[in-house]
């Protein structure tokens, strides 16, 4: 009880720091090769090439602190223990999501990023097996109690992520179908909520870009998001 009235506590002392974040948060999710980075990237072409104030990020990474945890994360060589490994995405997060997407989110601007928490509850929760309620409380933490507007996750099974991967697998992408399974169907269970789109990623670059894009679009316009400068 006690510490549910700290935590709870904490979160409006939080809550009443903050400032106004009127910007679009965008996140792509899904595991390793569904097509996250092609349609990230190309969301953001088309944005900034209509003259949107928008940003690219990825995560792990995106800032000096966070581009060093995730060369820990990453490296095939490294033994980390499931809580480690846990405290170092969330160490990454808090650190890109103070430094680089909440300034965009405060001044009306956009934030598109590759992987972003729910990434975390379906890799640590449903593949690590780690409690999710504990997640979903480092996560709040490290987002400073910020939420994506949109979320995509491309669904794709073991057989095409494998397919699509670089030849040598970093240290996520070393454990096995079974590891994947479970975080595919942690992706898909997510998908229950309002804000998470699940998109076929067996369907072709071209056909998900303007599935995402018809959605993005309306999003700018629904924030009345400004053109730069
Ligand atoms: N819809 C698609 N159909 C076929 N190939 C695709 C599709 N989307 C992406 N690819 C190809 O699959 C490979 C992996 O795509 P991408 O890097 O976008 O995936 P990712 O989800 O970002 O992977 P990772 O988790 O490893 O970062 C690339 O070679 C890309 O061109
Ligand atoms: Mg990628």
């Amino acid at each position: 009880m006690a510490a549910f009235f700290c935590g709870y506590l904490s979160g409006i002392s939080v809550l009443s720091n903050m400032k106004k974040r009127n910007g679009l948060f965008i996140t792509f999710e899904g595991i390793d090769g569904c097509g996250k980075s092609t349609q990230a990237k190309k969301a953001f072409s088309l944005l900034k090439k209509e003259g949107y104030p928008v940003v690219l990020l990825r995560e792990p990474g995106g800032t000096p602190v966070s581009e060093k945890i995730r060369k820990i994360l990453l490296d095939r060589n490294l033994d980390i223990n499931p809580e480690a490994e846990l405290l170092l995405y969330e160490a990454a997060r808090a650190q890109i999501t103070a430094k680089k997407i909440l300034p965009v989110l405060e001044s009306n601007g956009i934030v598109i990023c590759d992987r972003y928490y729910d990434s975390t509850i379906a890799y640590q929760g449903y593949g690590r097996k780690l409690d999710i309620n504990f997640i979903n409380r480092l996560n709040r933490v490290a987002s400073y109690y910020t939420t994506p507007d949109i979320t995509f996750v491309f669904d794709v099974n073991y057989q095409t992520s494998l397919s699509r991967r670089n030849k040598t697998p970093d240290r996520l992408e070393k454990e096995k179908q079974a590891f994947f399974n479970r975080v595919r169907k942690g992706f898909k269970e997510l998908a229950g909520k309002r804000r998470i789109i699940l998109l076929n990623g067996k369907k072709d670059i071209e056909t998900l870009s303007e599935q995402v894009l018809t959605v993005v679009q309306k999003a700018v316009a629904g924030k009345k998001i400004k053109l730069a400068g």
